[in-house]
């Protein structure tokens, strides 16, 4: 079986369901269910044997280490931690436990389960490490995409915890000889994407009738990939990938804030129209920038390609056109995670931006 943390979340139960859809192999799926954790992702495999959840905090390794012991998985792929740029501006601390402490509990349980495997089985466990294009920091608007030499800059909380967990990853290769596998990807988007990020918060505000907030001038770049894309080159990466690489993955899909937006927009107006026949354009309002936004992401994810052939199914327009279609059908799901808690974010990061 395979050992997935964070497999509650956007992209874990994303790879959860394709890897339950496409594999006979079990998956033990460990997730602290935070605000992001949602096991209503994960309906559609009530009562199926291949999956087993256990809620569970990365930080705590002597727990790790007995889910590994007691469930001998061929290898970790590592999804928990906490993920919103905004969120680690209001409060850093859940970054630093979460991202840095806890992905080093996990490591160290990964290094003594994997130190007490058989030869044959310690040559064939993975460290999967899935992470984020935003541990380089912003490009300027004529650099060259991240490539998986670009130097680490990351200029929020967020991307510096994730920088300092790529590092551990890198270290525990290095020093203990532990397989690793680091991946880091673009903004993803898709199915089940928790609603404080654009897309999703863009789609429900639309149909809400409410203010579709910009940060900024909406000129910020970012390269977009389809969730499922994600979990395809994750699974290339898991088998075939070399031990102690690293693979950028993105979508060769740049696009302006603003460009996203009204592309959602105008998918809404044919999907959905306004009852008073207007755009949901007209709904779009700029606020108060991030702090320290960065101004462009852009992934150079050839070498994924070149050696081991995988590059996105979905274009960015059929990706948005699932994406607003699965809102759509999907509104019960949106309305549930939106509870308490969302309204007090919302309150938080938007109330005195000037939306
Ligand atoms: P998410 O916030 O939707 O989900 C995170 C999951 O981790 C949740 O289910 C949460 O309950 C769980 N979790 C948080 N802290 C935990 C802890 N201490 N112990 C156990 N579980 C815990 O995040 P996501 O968007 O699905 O991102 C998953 C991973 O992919 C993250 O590592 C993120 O950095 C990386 N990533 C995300 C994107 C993106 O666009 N969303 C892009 C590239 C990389
Ligand atoms: P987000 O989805 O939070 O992802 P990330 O910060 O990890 O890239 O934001 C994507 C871009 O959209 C980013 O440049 C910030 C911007 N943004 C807005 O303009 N308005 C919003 O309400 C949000 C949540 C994001």
């Amino acid at each position: 079986m395979i050992f997935v943390t964070g497999g509650a979340g956007f992209i874990g139960s994303n790879f959860v369901l394709d890897w339950c859809a496409g594999s006979g192999e079990a998956v033990l799926n460990v997730d602290k269910l935070t605000y992001a954790g949602n096991l209503n992702n994960l309906a559609s495999l009530k009562g199926d044997a291949r999956h087993v959840f256990v809620q569970a905090d990365i930080c705590d390794g002597a727990r790790m280490l007995a889910l590994l012991n007691s469930h001998r998985p061929r290898a970790i792929v590592h999804f928990a931690a906490e993920s919103h740029v905004d969120r680690s501006i209001h409060g850093p601390a859940d970054f630093i436990a979460t991202n840095i402490n806890g992905s080093f509990a996990l490591l160290e349980a990964a290094r003594a389960y994997w130190s007490a495997l058989s030869g044959e089985e310690g040559a064939a466990f993975r460290f999967l490490h899935v992470s984020t294009d935003e541990v380089y920091g912003s490009l300027g608007a004529h650099d060259a995409p991240f490539s998986e030499s670009t130097a680490y800059a990351p200029n929020s909380p967020y991307s510096a915890s994730k920088a300092a967990s790529d590092h551990l990853v890198r270290a525990y290769h290095h020093t203990y000889g532990l397989p690793t596998l680091t991946t880091n990807c673009s903004n993803n988007y898709g199915p089940y994407h928790f609603p404080e990020k654009l897309i999703p918060l863009v789609i429900a505000n639309a149909l809400a009738g409410k203010a579709l907030p910009i940060y900024g001038d909406g000129m910020q770049v970012r390269d977009w990939l389809y969730v499922s894309d994600h979990c395809a080159a994750i699974r290339r990466v898991l088998d075939g990938g070399r031990p102690g690489q690293v693979y950028n993955i993105g979508g060769w899909n740049e696009k302006a804030n603003i460009e996203v937006v009204r592309t959602l927009c105008d998918i809404l107006d044919r999907e959905a129209p306004r009852a008073d026949g207007a755009s949901y354009r007209a709904q779009i309002v700029h606020v108060a920038d991030r702090p320290g936004h960065d101004q462009r992401y852009a992934i150079d994810a050839s070498k994924i390609e070149r050696e081991l052939g995988w590059k996105p199914a979905e274009t960015f327009e059929t990706g948005t056109e699932k994406t607003v279609r699965w809102y759509l059908a999907n509104q019960a799901w949106v309305a549930d995670v939106q509870s308490g808690a969302y309204l007090k974010w919302v309150n938080q990061n938007y109330d005195n931006r000037g939306t």
